[in-house]
């Protein structure tokens, strides 16, 4: 049983879920397990987990309060298509799901709000990842604010990219640019972005062939 009290809230999820979940019914493969990193709270994974039936969700986090209020989201939603959420460090070389029984194989991964908030480091084991786990035409979707062409697209954004620089000096808004180009040199291929409500963007990606 899952103690209700560890349920994490973070508001924004409640203003950017539809429009993600737009995005995501049309960009996901129409089958498979979706690779949740960076759940954070697990508000997304519970929401989209409902209304994307015919796919398994697995959540996963490497902070342990966010797993425990993932747990306590599901326990509160009884959903049978969430897997329980596991422990990934973007970062790590090997993540836990690689070579476990999933009941479908991971079609997509999804990383929402992490980017800017981690080191860079965080975003190179992400496309690392995403390289080692994805089939061919499988789909990386990434969602937050960038900085296109070297500019913020907000004032707002900018602002917020001193706030997290003075947070962590390792953080900060990435350009799209060099998220494009760290992808590439990982076989994942741009498809498009898509301006989101807040400046925020969607960005996918798809997994070339082997050999590309
Ligand atoms: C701003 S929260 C976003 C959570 C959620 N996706 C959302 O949009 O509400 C950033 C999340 O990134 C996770 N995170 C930070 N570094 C990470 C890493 N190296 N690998 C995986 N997740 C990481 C944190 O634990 C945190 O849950």
């Amino acid at each position: 049983m899952s103690n209700l009290a560890q349920k994490k809230h973070a508001p924004a999820t409640n203003r950017n879920r539809e429009p993600i979940l737009d995005v995501l019914t049309n960009c996901l493969p129409d089958h498979g397990t979706i690779l949740e990193i960076a759940s954070g709270s697990g508000q997304h994974a519970v929401h989209f987990t409902r209304h994307l039936p015919g796919h398994y969700w697995l959540p996963s986090d490497p902070d342990k309060a966010s797993r425990n209020s993932i747990r306590a989201w599901w326990w509160e939603i009884q959903l049978n298509n969430i897997l329980p959420p596991l422990n990934i460090d973007a970062t790590r070389d090997v993540w836990p799901v690689e070579n476990s029984n999933l009941p479908l194989p991971i079609t997509a991964i999804v990383c929402i709000n992490m980017i800017h908030i981690s080191p860079w480091a965080a975003t190179i084991g992400l496309m690392k990842g995403a390289a080692r786990i994805l089939p061919e035409d499988g789909i990386l979707y990434l969602y937050g604010p960038y900085k296109v062409d070297g500019n913020h697209t907000a004032p707002s954004n900018e602002a917020f990219d001193k706030d997290l620089r003075s947070r962590n000096e390792e953080w900060g808004i990435r350009d799209l640019n060099d998220v494009i180009a760290l992808a590439g040199d990982h076989g994942l291929s741009f498809v498009k972005y898509i301006q989101m409500p807040a400046n925020n963007l969607s960005v996918i990606f798809r997994k070339d062939p082997k050999g590309n």
